[in-house]
């Protein structure tokens, strides 16, 4: 059981909260006194997990997000910026993995990919930054990959959108003297980025790899709350979270 920080209370903005390693990293970030605001599309999963982390004490809403959409995002953030006075953090989590060969020409799917993986991230920078720029503090926290560090056959343009990730991360980071960055990288994690879209075989192929390698979505979550948890004046730059046996 991980025991409660005694760090400073923070409003902490997560997309892709409905499931997996942003589910997760509500629960972390809530048990470590927290106030978190849940984002994604499926409603009623927020609705459930705020209710859940409030029923245990901790401090939570939530709100329909659209990452792919600027208009939401602002929404989502100038929402929670109004009712709770700042933004201190934004875990920019969304993303999706629909699996295939380039030459399957799933062009659909590759859209979709940078549109919630990459073009998501910089919707989240965007509606946050000013407001962070404003009062000279604040934390962006982006979720890449492994894929953001190698490619697979099949994972292409999913790897594409992680390796953008992780060049937009070092970017800001490097023009940044008060907002911190941190880019974390998760190897396989059990969640439910498998279950949609792809194709059928690539999308069997990287399950049963999950279900033999996976780690909790907990152990990403704990990643981000040690980065959360640094003073001001230290930035964790970058964290690869990845199972032991993953090669
Ligand atoms: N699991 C892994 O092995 C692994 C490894 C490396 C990196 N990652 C990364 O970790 C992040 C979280 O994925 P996960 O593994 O936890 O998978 P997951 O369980 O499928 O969660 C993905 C989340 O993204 C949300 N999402 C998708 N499209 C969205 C949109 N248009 N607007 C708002 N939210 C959207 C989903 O919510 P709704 O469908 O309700 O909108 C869901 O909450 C992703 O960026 C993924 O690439 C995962």
């Amino acid at each position: 059981m991980h025991s409660p920080s005694t760090a400073p209370s923070k409003i902490v903005l997560i997309t892709g909260a409905s499931s997996g390693i942003g589910e997760a990293t509500a629960r972390r970030l809530a048990a470590d006194g927290h106030h978190v605001v849940l984002g994604a599309r499926r409603v009623d999963r927020l609705a459930a997990l705020a209710d859940e982390i409030r029923a245990s004490g901790g401090r939570a809403d939530h709100r329909e997000l659209d990452v792919t959409d600027l208009g939401s995002m602002r929404a989502f953030a100038e929402s929670a910026h109004d009712r709770l006075g700042r933004i201190d953090v934004l875990v920019n989590n969304a993303g999706v993995m629909p699996l295939s060969r380039v030459d399957a020409l799933r062009v659909e799917e590759w859209n979709q990919m940078i549109d919630v993986n990459l073009r998501g991230a910089l919707h989240g920078i965007a509606a946050v930054l000013p407001y962070m720029r404003s009062r000279g503090a604040g934390h962006i926290v982006n979720v890449a990959s492994t894929s953001a560090h190698r490619v697979d056959p099949t994972a292409a343009v999913y790897c594409a959108t992680k390796y953008a990730v992780w060049a937009l991360s070092e970017g800001l980071r490097q023009e940044s003297r008060d907002v911190r960055v941190t880019v974390v990288s998760p190897g396989f994690t059990r969640s439910e980025l498998t279950d949609r879209g792809g194709d059928p075989e690539a999308q069997a192929a990287a399950r049963a790899a999950a279900e033999q390698l996976a780690i909790p979505a907990s152990a990403v979550a704990d990643a981000i709350g040690y980065a959360l948890a640094q003073p001001d004046d230290v930035d964790v730059n970058e964290i690869v979270v990845r199972p032991t046996v993953q090669g």
